[in-house]
Order: structure tokens, then sequence, then C-alpha cells
């Protein structure tokens, strides 16, 4: 007799303790057929359970080589589309909780982009004089739409190399959707900021002129993260005026301000690893999210490390937390009863260009 998937409304008021019980049992149960990827920011309670913890790069490397039936990806939405793009067709990749998206992704819409490179069009032949590179953090569709333009996929780790591999293409890049990423990967590469100007896709022409788009090496998105906005320079000026010795480190999605300011810039996972490798009884400021620097907090406190938040106030990605462990207890004792719920797929026609301008990525990383 067929069984019926299991409504989430008996999950919904599951105390955590429990819920993790359950996910032990349904992860026990479930054995290799099933693999949990997890992002930096995942929470304590749900990052506890992980088969593989990693930055978005390494967890899309890693998602192309799973063996698992089943990919639980415990991140947000263009994460579990990306372990869908790049595995095996028989796989079956699933986001606990469906509303885990990612607000700057959703800044830059397949729609608008099209608009820009048809706008662009009045100024120059963009395919012949412009790489378009998205972040990892966009919609499948975008990353369809590189793969289709001569483009390609960068992430906060390798977005130097990515700019790099675009240029030696074409003269110029449409950088979508954070702006902070591509200013600070192009500064790096040496790129005046006058020839990095911003797309305002609510503007005509981007609210640019002829020239500035003649001019520019790089053209950015409007785009942002509003967890990683939130870091000030004045947090970085107290830190430095009270520790002098202390170090700070940054995601690159904070603006060019604070990227300047910090010692250090890199990914999550670089992050995770600087700190973890510093001499022992030293002082950090970090600049990313929360969870994250909270769990590193703990996890170097016995070499006598002091690792503080940027922030005074609290910066969650409050859609990361939304995979909880109600969520991923509900998940897993469905695919136990031979169910699948929240399954991420990409359409077909969408999913074989996001691949190729994935594969340049990380073929170029
Ligand atoms: P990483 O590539 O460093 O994991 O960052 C992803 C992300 O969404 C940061 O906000
Ligand atoms: Fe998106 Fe920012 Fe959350 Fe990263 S931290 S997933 S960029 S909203």
């Amino acid at each position: 007799m067929q069984t019926a998937t299991i409504s989430f409304d008996r999950f919904n008021s599951l105390a955590d303790n429990d819920a993790g019980d359950r996910i032990r049992a349904a992860k026990a149960a479930l054995g290799k057929d099933v693999v949990m990827l997890c992002h930096h920011y995942q929470r304590a309670d749900v990052y506890a359970h992980a088969d593989i913890t990693g930055d978005s790069l390494k967890l899309s490397r890693l998602a192309s080589q799973a063996e698992a039936k089943h990919i639980v990806f415990c991140g947000v939405h263009f994460m579990a589309e990306v372990a869908d793009i790049l595995s095996r067709p028989e796989q079956i990749s699933i986001l606990p909780d469906l509303a885990a998206g990612c607000s700057m992704a959703d800044m830059a819409s397949l729609a608008k982009v099209e608009r820009a490179w048809r706008e662009l069009k009045a100024v120059l032949n963009p395919d012949e004089k412009i790489t378009p590179v998205t972040y990892i953090n966009s919609a499948a569709d975008l990353k369809a739409f590189c793969g289709e333009h001569g483009g390609i996929v960068c992430t906060s780790s390798n977005a130097p190399k990515i700019l790099e591999w675009s240029f030696a293409q074409r003269e110029k890049v449409l950088f979508f959707p954070d702006q902070h990423l591509g200013r600070w990967s192009g500064y790096k590469m040496g790129i005046p900021l006058d020839q990095m100007v911003i797309w305002n896709p609510d503007l005509e022409q981007g609210g640019l002129t002829r020239e500035q788009i003649e001019k520019a090496k790089i053209i950015l998105w409007h785009g942002y993260c509003s967890v990683h906005q939130m870091f000030q320079p004045r947090d970085i000026a107290k830190f430095r005026a009270q520790y002098p010795e202390g170090k700070v480190i940054s995601h690159p999605e904070c603006s060019f301000e604070i990227c300047k300011e910090s010692d250090y810039i890199g990914s999550t996972e670089t992050i995770l690893k600087v700190v973890k490798e510093a001499p022992a009884n030293t002082r950090w400021l970090v600049g990313t999210e929360l969870n994250l620097v909270e769990r590193l907090a703990h996890e170097v406190k016995h070499e006598g490390k002091i690792v503080q938040f940027m922030a005074s106030t609290i910066c969650m990605c409050s859609t990361m937390q939304r995979i909880d462990p109600q969520h991923l207890a509900w998940t897993l004792e469905n695919l136990v009863q031979g169910k699948v719920v929240n399954q991420i797929t990409v359409p077909e026609h969408e999913a074989k260009l996001a691949k190729i301008s994935l594969e340049r990525m990380l073929a170029a990383s």
C-alpha cells in the first residue's frame, strides 16, 4: 500500500532536542542513500548533523562528486539548484524549507539582466565586448544566461581568478548581482574605481551615460547582501583603538570601505581557515554572518584566541536560519518512508546552459 507524505504540521511544535534525535535516527536508517551538505552559516543544531560543511565553491564541487541518491542541502535555494545542476540526473536535491532564499540573489532577475543586455546594445555589441559574470548567489536562469552568452559563474573564493578568465575573453565585464564582490575583486586586479560603474536596473540604460559605459571595465549590478551591508567602518575603528594588536577579517560581500580597512578578506571557508591557523592568544574581529562567528569563537577559545563579531547589532542571515531541526527531521523522515519533499528541480534546458557556466568556473578556479 502506498504511504502518504508526512505533513510538516506534525513536526512544527517538536522541541529542538527531540527533532535532533529524530534526525539522527532517520540518518542512520537512510545510511549511504543520503548526504547532508551544510553551509557555514547554518545554525548550530543543524550544522551538527552535516556530513560535509563548506563555502559555496567547496559545496558545489562536492555536490558534483556526491554518490548518495539524495542530497539534502542545508543552505539556501540557489545552492540546492547548483547541486541539482551538477549532480547526476538520478540524484535528487532537496532544500528542507523552500522559503530559504537569498535576498541578494533576488536583486537580479533574468528579465532585468536581459533588459540590461538589450540596452547595452545601444552603445556596443555586448556579445563581442562584455563577459557576463554571475555570482553563484543567483537563480539558475541567470547562470543559464551566462552559459549562453560566453559568461561564467564565480563565488566569493574565486572571483579575482574568474575576472581574469573573463577579461581574457572580452574587454568588459557585467557583474551581477553583488556590486561589493565585483568592486573588491576588480580593485584587487588593479582596475581603477572610476572604471567600475553601477548599473541600476530600475533606471533607463542603468542610469549610465554612453561615455560611462564606454569607459567602464566592470559594470556592477546594483545588488548587495543586507547582512554584510550592516558592518560599518566605525566598528573596525573602535576595535583597532581598543586592541591595536588585533586582526580584522571580513567577507568580500562587505562594503568597499570595510574590505579596505580589513587585514584579510575571504570566503566563509577562508575566514575559518585563517583564524583556526592563526597563532594562539590572538584576537580577531570578524565581518560575516553571526552563526559562523559564534561557532568559530567557541572552537578556538581553548587556544586563547578571542573572536569578536563585527557589528553591535545582530546580523543573521534570516533565510539560512529557516533550515531548522524541525524541517530537517521532516525531510529525512519522509525519505525513510520513500517520499521526497521539497525537491529542487531546475528545468532541463536551463540546467544544460547553467551547467556550462558552472563548469567553466570549476575548470578556471
Ligand atoms: P561563501 O561563498 O563564502 O560561502 O558565501 C556565500 C554567501 O552567501 C555569503 O553570504
Ligand atoms: Fe544571501 Fe546574504 Fe544570506 Fe549570503 S548572507 S545567503 S548573500 S542574504
